[in-house]
This record gives structure tokens, C-alpha cells and sequence, in this order.
């Protein structure tokens, strides 16, 4: 691999990074432009090592290197069978046996086992199911932006931001309406980072409400297969307990943990891009008049936009499967790195002027919804669906929307979360 521009940079022109922590809480509870301006010290850098954050029975490991510029993220990504994602790639400790697959599903295993359940799960993602998904999308956001009307200036995330991604998916489930809150909350409980509102302050309640959730949300979907099996519908739970790809169908477990996976990152990610949305637009008020002069010309574009500057997803974390040299930076076998898409999606190498929010960006190579490898987000085109009916709607009926303070934000270093936004129009 050839050497980085890091690594041929002149040591006495490197930036202090010595107050940069990112196993540290404290860290993450900085704002948000302080977070960049660290990332961007660090990218100047060769990959660093952290420590790994105490948690609580989960013993801690001996670390891990931070890829922080876009091109070791996406090499790292280029290469999973060096970078795996076993045994977790959503938690940096190791996690107890069998808890990385209950709540990660194959976001969590790599090839073949990952591939084999990929094949089956995509037939829900196809560019049919989403054209057919489309007008139901359209529908429901004309319902949440009609209710918005009636309720007047509210909190923009729970009458707005959830409502959407969480409607659309319980639908594609075949969720009855009656258990969509329900879904929601404990989709936010399972990724809830270190947020005291939804974790409490110590780690036994944590791990029981995390237990506690992933539980309720798989004894939903077993309801909802069982049922299936006697009486299939057109939706995604008839076609995935049908499912028969090379002769292998997927197991109860399966099931209920590739359902855990699709609410948490079909609901949270998706919520906090449109939130991100709206309080960058507020921000940017030049960025938004160009948006709403021709909403379709930029839509595009301006998706791809919030999805890069919001990052809602910040990393995900690989294991070493062999030694590997990174871009000139020598790595172990074992160690574990940490692919930070929320820093290579600010990297000066690849984005001009990278702070700013430019709807117009192009082209916009950003890695928010992973790198270019085999767990490239399944969702993405729907989330993008989302994110574009949501933001048609609102400009045609509520077109002076914008954000009136501050948004609230998740204490999680793993999203990029707002809990709430007030909003008025
Ligand atoms: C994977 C981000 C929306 C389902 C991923 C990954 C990222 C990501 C970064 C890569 C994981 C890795 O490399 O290990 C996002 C963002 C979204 C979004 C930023 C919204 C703006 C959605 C939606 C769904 C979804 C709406 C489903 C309805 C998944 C699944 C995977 C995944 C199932 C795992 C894929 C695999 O391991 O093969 N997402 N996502 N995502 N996403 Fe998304």
C-alpha cells in the first residue's frame, strides 16, 4: 500500500493531540465543532491507540487503533476479510457469548455466515419492494405532516424525525399499529450509547433494560412469524420465515435478531438524519431557500449532504484477522480498529472545505452509510427514500418549519443522536 500523506508528514508539523481522548465520556459530551476539530488533529496523524472503556461485567480489552482519515476507513472496509467484523462490530469490548449476534445479526459475523443471511434478507431491500414501498412512504409522511398541523409548534423528533422511519418499517414487518411506540422505544433503548434517560446511571440497570429490550422486540417478531407461517401476507416477515435461499431458510433466532438489527438501524439512524436535517437547515438558512427553490433539482444531493455531516452512525469496529499494513501504518493480527466514518466524512483529502454544509456538494463520496465492502448499509436506499419524502413534504405544506433551540443530544460516542428538537412554523 503506498504511504499516507500522515505518515510522510514532517513529526514537528503534527498537531497536539495530547487532550484527545475518545475513550473518554467527556469526549463525546463536547460539542459538536469540538469533535471535528479533534478528529481533524488526529487525521494529521497516523492511526492512535485508545484505551478501551470500563463496562461493567464486560471485561475490558487492551485497546484499539482509531481510523480517522477516509482513506483508511475505506481500505479497511475494501478488506473484511483482514478487517472482520467478528466477533462484534458494534461494541469495542468483546461482548459476552452469543450477546453480539442476538442484537448485531450479520452486522456482527462475516463471510460466509454473513453472506448466506445477507441473500436472505435482502429480498425485503429489492428496487421492486422499494418502488412498491414508495407511495406508502409518501402517505405517511402527508399523515405525520397533517398531525404536525393540528399540534403546532412541538418537539420535531418525536412528531416528526421518529414518526417516519418507525411507521415504514413496522409496516414492512406487518407490525400492527398497536405496537409500533412500543418498537420504538425499545429500538432507542438498544442503541442508547450511555444515555442516563434511557440506560440509568448504573451498569446492571443498563444491561438488564439493553437484555430487557432486545427481548421484548424478539418475542414480538416470534408472535408475528408463528402467525405468518400458517397465513403469509405480502410483507417482509412472510418472505423472510419462507424464505428459502440454496435450500437454507432462517432459524428462530435468526429471526428475531435480524429483526432487533432492522428496527434499531432502521429506526434510529434514519430519525437522527432527519433531525440532523432540520437543524442544519435552521443553521443554514441560504442552504434551505436553495433547497425549496427546486426541491427536486437538489434532493439528491442534499440527502447525501445531511447523511455526510451528520454521520449518525460514527464507527463500527473490526478485528484483525492478520498482520496488515494500513496505508504504511503496520497493524497485528487481533488488534481491533475502529472505523470512523464521522472523521472520514470531514477528511480534507477527499471533501473540499469539509465543514461546510453544501447541499450541492458533488460528487460526495462520503462513507455515512459504511465503507465500500460487504455490510454497505441494506437500508441505504430506503433511508434515502425517507429522508427525501420527509423533506418534500414539509416544504410543500409547511415550507417556514425550523428549529427554535438548540437540539438536545444522545450521550452515546457510537450515534450521533438528538433527542429532541423544538420546532415551529
Ligand atoms: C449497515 C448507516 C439506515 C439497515 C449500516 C452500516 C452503516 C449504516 C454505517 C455499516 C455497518 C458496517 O460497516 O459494519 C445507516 C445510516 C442510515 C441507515 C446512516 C440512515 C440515514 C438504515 C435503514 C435500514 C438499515 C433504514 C433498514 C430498514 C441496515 C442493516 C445493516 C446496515 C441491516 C447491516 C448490513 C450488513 O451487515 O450486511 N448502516 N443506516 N439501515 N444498515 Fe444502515
Amino acid at each position: 500500500a503506498p504511504a499516507g500523506a500522515a505518515a510522510s508528514a514532517a513529526p514537528a508539523a503534527l498537531p497536539d493531540v495530547s487532550d484527545i481522548d475518545l475513550s473518554d465520556d467527556a469526549f463525546w459530551a463536547r460539542p459538536l465543532s469540538e469533535r471535528h476539530d479533534a478528529f481533524a488533529r488526529l487525521r494529521a496523524h497516523p492511526p492512535r491507540f485508545f484505551a478501551e472503556r470500563e463496562m461493567g461485567p464486560i471485561p475490558t480489552g487492551p485497546g484499539y487503533h482509531a481510523l480517522v482519515t477516509h482513506a483508511d476507513v475505506a481500505e479497511a472496509s475494501r478488506e473484511p476479510r483482514v478487517f472482520a467484523s467478528e466477533p462484534s462490530a458494534i461494541s469495542i469490548p468483546d461482548l459476552p457469548e452469543g450477546f453480539a449476534e442476538y442484537f448485531g445479526s450479520m452486522i456482527n459475523l462475516d463471510d460466509p455466515r454473513h453472506a448466506r443471511l445477507r441473500r436472505i434478507v435482502s429480498r425485503g431491500f429489492t428496487p421492486r419492494m422499494l418502488a412498491k414501498l414508495e407511495d406508502d412512504v409518501t402517505r405517511h409522511a402527508a399523515r405525520i405532516v397533517d398531525r404536525l398541523l393540528e399540534t403546532g409548534p412541538c418537539d420535531f423528533v418525536a412528531e416528526v424525525a421518529a414518526r417516519l422511519p418507525l411507521v415504514v418499517i413496522c409496516e414492512m414487518m406487518g407490525i400492527p399499529e398497536s405496537h409500533h411506540d412500543m418498537v420504538l422505544e425499545n429500538s432507542s433503548t438498544v442503541l442508547a450509547g450511555q444515555d442516563p434517560d434511557y440506560l440509568g446511571t448504573d451498569v446492571d440497570t443498563a444491561v438488564t433494560r439493553l437484555l430487557q429490550a432486545g427481548a421484548d422486540l424478539s418475542a414480538l417478531l416470534a408472535d408475528l412469524a408463528a402467525h405468518r407461517r400458517e397465513h403469509p401476507t405480502g410483507d417482509l416477515t412472510s418472505a423472510l420465515v419462507t424464505a428459502n435461499v440454496d435450500g437454507e431458510s432462517l432459524s428462530d433466532q435468526e429471526l428475531g435478531s435480524f429483526f432487533i438489527l432492522l428496527t434499531v438501524a432502521g429506526n434510529e439512524t434514519t430519525r437522527n438524519a432527519i433531525s440532523h436535517g432540520l437543524h442544519l437547515l435552521t443553521l443554514h438558512p441560504g442552504q434551505r431557500r436553495l433547497w425549496w427553490s427546486d426541491f427536486e433539482e437538489h434532493a439528491g444531493r442534499a440527502v447525501e449532504e445531511i447523511v455526510r455531516y451528520a454521520s449518525p452512525v460514527v464507527w463500527m469496529r473490526r478485528t484483525l484477522t492478520r498482520d496488515f499494513v494500513l496505508n504504511g501504518h503496520p497493524l497485528r493480527a487481533g488488534d481491533k480498529a475502529v472505523l470512523y466514518y464521522a472523521s472520514a466524512n470531514r477528511d480534507a483529502a477527499v471533501f473540499d472545505d469539509p465543514d461546510a454544509f453544501d447541499i450541492t456538494r458533488h460528487p460526495n463520496p462520503h462513507l455515512g452509510f459504511g465503507g465500500p465492502g460487504p455490510h454497505f448499509c441494506l437500508g441505504a436506499h430506503l433511508a434515502r427514500r425517507e429522508i427525501t419524502v420527509m423533506f418534500r413534504e414539509l416544504r410543500r405544506r409547511v415550507p417556514g418549519i425550523a428549529a427554535t433551540a438548540e437540539p438536545q443530544r444522545l450521550a452515546s460516542n457510537f450515534v450521533n443522536g438528538i433527542k429532541s428538537l423544538p420546532c415551529a412554523f
